[in-house]
């Protein structure tokens, strides 16, 4: 499996026959995300599972294009997600945007979520039992998507998803497996690029990968 994560090539092709086996060719009913993504909406509600929803403004559930090849997951909302109930709308999801924008597409075209759905006060780290309780929904909105890449965004989220300590800057460059029809690329997160725009070089590195696991066009070289 390592080796063939290491082949973006065979990756490829490989995720393709595994999503041809998931969803064979002549479906009786043709899957619909937008209504599965609407189902796990309706199960989440106006959640108070956890003691977050005691000081969030705004449950952010998630946003862009229910039919998306490409997700990009964070930790948590911040204050901006907080206010306006929507992901990566501040500072730092600006510069996602611009991400996205270099890649060729825009945000309506990709999914963003996070692990949580609430902002944690002060923008603390989410802790053990509030991610316990929450990811599962993000779980079924991968489900609903089933997008071919998942882009996890910095440390927290990519060691959540892939379920290891090892840092951030060892994961990046590279895609694991996430399940049998996706991989998934960590990156820096751009809260991060903000304070280190050094890291920019590495982060579009990382987002070339993902191009050329979807079979995006590269922009020409300037
Ligand atoms: N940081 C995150 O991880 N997620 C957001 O939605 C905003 C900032």
């Amino acid at each position: 499996m390592t080796d063939l994560y290491n082949d973006l090539n065979q990756l490829k092709a490989h995720l393709e026959r595994q999503r041809e086996l998931k969803n064979p060719g002549v479906q009786i009913e043709k899957r619909n995300p937008e209504k599965l993504l609407a189902a796990v909406s309706l199960e989440l509600g106006d959640c108070q599972r956890c003691n977050l929803h005691t000081t969030r403004t705004h449950l952010v559930f998630g946003k862009g294009n229910p039919d998306a090849d490409l997700m990009f997951v964070g930790e948590a909302p911040g204050a901006d997600e907080d206010i306006q109930g929507e992901p990566f709308v501040g500072r730092a999801g600006q510069l996602l945007g611009k991400i996205i924008a270099a890649m060729g597409k825009t945000r309506d075209q990709v999914y963003i979520a996070n692990i949580l759905k609430c902002r944690p006060p002060e923008n603390r780290n989410p802790n053990p039992d509030e991610i316990a309780i929450c990811s599962p929904f993000l779980m079924q909105q991968i489900e609903a998507i089933q997008p071919k890449v998942i882009c996890a965004l910095g440390t927290f989220a990519a060691q959540t998803m892939l379920k290891t300590d090892t840092t951030i800057g060892r994961l990046r460059g590279r895609p694991h497996p996430f399940n049998e029809t996706c991989a998934l690329i960590p990156t820096y997160h751009p809260a991060y690029l903000l304070r280190s725009p050094s890291k920019k070089k590495e982060v579009w590195e990382d987002m070339q990968v993902i191009m050329k696991l979807l079979s995006w066009p590269l922009p020409a070289k300037a």
